[in-house]
Parts: structure tokens; C-alpha cells; sequence
């Protein structure tokens, strides 16, 4: 699985840090929808599940949480700590976020609003997906 972080510009000085996104600029695409998780409590896993069409990018602007990413074929792990980097996250790939710090936010960019009709929730449909589409 081709994993993408993207590695934004950080405008640091003696005065502290700072990292603009703007749209289709350093962004792989236009957000339309912005969301976060924060104040995860211990040993909690969330996501479980893909999507059909949406595309998000992940940043964590604080403290850190590991995704697990598959996309039917592989599966990654991978650690996210680092406030001026996004992880790119293509449809039909399955998430799962866990070990979140306590003090984790982490943001997400996403080019469609909410949609449930877009979630794959089941893991056993969306492998079925994710093979026959590939
Ligand atoms: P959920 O899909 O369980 O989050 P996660 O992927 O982290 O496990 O979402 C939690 C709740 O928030 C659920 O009731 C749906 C709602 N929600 C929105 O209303 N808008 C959104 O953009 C998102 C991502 C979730």
C-alpha cells in the first residue's frame, strides 16, 4: 500500500510555530468538512471502518495516536506525533485509530460532508469491496 504523508511548512520563530493548509495549494484536495477527536479515553479504538468515495487527510496537532491502515490486501501501522505532517487517506481503506495520548488532537480534513451512506462499517463487505475492485 502506497502510504502518503504530506509534509507541510512549518512558519516557526522565536515566537512559536504555525502551518497553514489552504486548498489544493499543500492539500490533495478542497476541504469541505473539518472535524476532531479529542479527549480519547485510555485503551479506546475508533474507526472501524472505510469509505466508498471520501478522501481525508489526518493530523494530529497534538500529542500523538497510531492508525492502523488496510487496504484489503496489506495492513500498516503506523505512529502519528507530528503536528506539521498529514497522513493521506485514500477511499477504500480501512482505518483504525488507537493508543491515543491522553492529551491527543487529532484533526481531520475531509473533501465531502458527512455522509453514512458513504461508510463501509462491515469488515468482511468491505474486503469483499475492496477485492472485487481491485
Ligand atoms: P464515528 O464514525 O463513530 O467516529 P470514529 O470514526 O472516530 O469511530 O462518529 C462518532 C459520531 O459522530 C457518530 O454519531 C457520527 C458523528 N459524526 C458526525 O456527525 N459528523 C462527522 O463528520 C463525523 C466524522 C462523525
Amino acid at each position: 500500500m502506497d502510504i502518503k504523508f504530506i509534509q507541510f511548512q512549518s512558519h516557526g520563530d522565536e515566537r512559536g510555530s504555525l502551518v497553514s493548509l489552504e486548498g489544493h495549494k499543500n492539500m490533495p484536495f478542497t476541504i469541505k468538512r473539518v472535524y476532531y477527536i479529542f479527549d480519547t479515553k485510555e485503551k479506546v479504538r475508533r474507526g472501524f471502518h472505510a469509505h466508498k468515495q471520501l478522501k481525508q487527510l489526518a493530523i494530529v496537532l497534538k500529542g500523538s495516536c497510531r492508525f492502523l491502515l488496510d487496504d484489503g490486501k496489506e495492513k500498516i501501522e503506523l505512529l502519528l506525533d507530528n503536528p506539521s505532517q498529514g497522513l493521506f487517506i485514500e477511499s477504500f481503506v480501512w482505518r483504525e485509530m488507537y493508543d491515543f495520548s491522553e492529551d491527543c488532537v487529532l484533526l481531520v480534513l475531509a473533501d465531502s460532508f458527512y455522509d453514512e451512506s458513504d461508510y463501509i462499517r462491515d469488515y468482511q463487505e468491505f474486503i469483499e469491496m475492496a477485492t472485487h475492485d481491485s
